[in-house]
């Protein structure tokens, strides 16, 4: 059976949300609908009819997105969802394929995406790309190695984040360029990153934000809520979740981390998602107070090997035959010499044998920089032809810092 993909228009809007609540057990307040609906770009969403009926979807943000050494179209693959009344026919595989070409066809040449369950996606050629730590730290154990960074000029401003939000546009657009994964926000995103309805504080209180600052201007921010509380004795026991923690430098950023840390009535600081670099791990002198659980973030599938391959940078040289195994994408499939170094990258087909043989999942998750490809290899998941290809080819795609989006999409 078969079933017509298209994108909707606006007034089909409501059975196409419908299918994203259904499918995530979803049940959201109107005015997070209305945030949906407005974030959406309705040219780029699919939805696979069933007659009338509306019983997949998916949607694609249109984001710019740092790589290793520079800056690209990335598609967002997002609101994926299939009617449980439909599941397991065929509708996402089929989205899916239609999506990747259209993806092509728009000239982007990688997507990306956050999986709600990591066995989904490798089948259509993303891989693992990118990965979080969540931090749980008690204050009481935070204190900062001896040799912490700490610059005079620095202040600390605490401000309504809703009062201060050109500030932290203006700064997060700063830093946006340095970790690869991290893409550009638009006024929509900023909506939804300093939302504070009653359902957007999962009762921790108002979101709020303190600033780092010099007579020059903000070096700094940290948005957090704070989940005030007394223990049975009395003694304080709050909580403070950090959303998000950005610096222009390491000045900036240890005093951030202080005052978050030293933030009165607070015994535990808990930030539900950092870089598995953060240098707050460096900063904090006892480093098994920081109670990290960890977890993949960004899927990255490349769409276009060619343009992908010779659009970001390497970090050493390497002159390598790809054999690329893509059945989704089948303009892939085939063998790639791959000749880069730090000063620039050529991707080309060619005929001649091969150094090493990978599924496209493999290079998606190599693409951000996260080394993932030795990893790979260890676990006897690529074909190595000539000794030292893998190690070659995974050396010159690793990267520092290490890609993590930090916001979810
Ligand atoms: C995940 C989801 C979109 C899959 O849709 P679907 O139409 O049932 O998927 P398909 O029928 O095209 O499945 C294709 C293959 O993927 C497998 N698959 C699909 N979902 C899977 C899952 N959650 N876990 C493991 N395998 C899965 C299927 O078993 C099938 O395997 P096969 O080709 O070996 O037979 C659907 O189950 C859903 O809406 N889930 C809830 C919302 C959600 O998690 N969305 C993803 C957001 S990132």
């Amino acid at each position: 059976m078969t079933y017509p993909i298209r994108p909707i228009d606006e007034s089909e809007w409501p059975s196409f949300a419908r299918v994203t609540e259904e499918g995530f057990g979803w049940t959201p307040h109107p005015k997070e609908m209305e945030r949906y609906k407005r974030e959406t770009e309705f040219d780029r969403t699919l939805a696979a009819f069933d007659g009338d009926l509306i019983a997949g979807v998916t949607s694609i943000f249109s984001l710019t997105m740092t790589v290793p050494g520079g800056r690209m179209p990335v598609a967002g693959v997002t609101s994926v969802s299939v009617l449980p009344s439909h599941r397991r026919r065929g509708i996402l595989t089929s989205l899916m394929r239609r999506q990747l070409a259209d993806v092509r066809e728009r000239g982007e040449s990688v997507a990306a995406l956050f999986a709600s369950e990591t066995p989904i996606y490798g089948r259509y050629g993303y891989g693992r790309a990118a990965h979080e730590l969540s931090f749980r730290i008690r204050t009481s154990g935070s204190a900062f190695t001896a040799n912490a960074p700490a610059d005079p000029s620095l202040r600390i401003r605490v401000a309504r984040p809703a009062d201060v939000r050109a500030d932290l546009e203006r700064l997060f657009a700063s830093v946006v360029d340095r970790r690869p994964g991290r893409y550009d926000r638009n006024a929509r995103t900023w909506d939804n990153v300093l939302a504070d309805e009653e359902f957007d504080q999962h009762g921790a209180g108002s979101l709020r934000s303190v600033l780092a600052e010099d007579d020059e201007g903000v070096r700094g921010y940290a948005l957090f809520r704070i989940k005030a509380s007394w223990d049975g004795n009395g003694v304080p026991d709050g909580e403070l979740r950090l959303r998000e923690l950005e610096a222009a430098d390491p000045a900036a950023y240890a005093l951030l981390w202080r005052s978050v840390l030293d933030r009165d009535l607070v015994s535990t600081v808990q930030a539900r998602t950092r870089p598995v670099d953060d240098p707050l791990i460096a900063l904090i002198a006892d480093q098994r107070q920081l109670r990290a659980g960890w977890s993949d973030e960004l899927w990255v599938r490349v769409v276009e090997v060619e343009r992908a391959l010779a659009a970001r940078a390497y970090s050493a040289a390497v002159d390598v035959v790809i054999e690329v195994e893509d059945d989704v994408c089948p303009w892939n499939a085939g063998r790639w010499r791959l000749t880069a170094d730090p000063s620039g990258a050529e991707c080309k087909p060619v005929e001649d044998a091969p150094d090493v043989t990978l599924p496209v999942a493999a290079l998606g998750s190599a693409y951000l920089g996260d080394g993932l490809l030795m990893e790979s290899a260890a676990a006897g998941l690529l074909r190595e032809h000539s000794p030292g290809s893998v190690r070659a080819l995974a050396t010159a795609m690793s990267w520092s810092p290490k890609p993590w989006a930090g916001l979810g999409f």
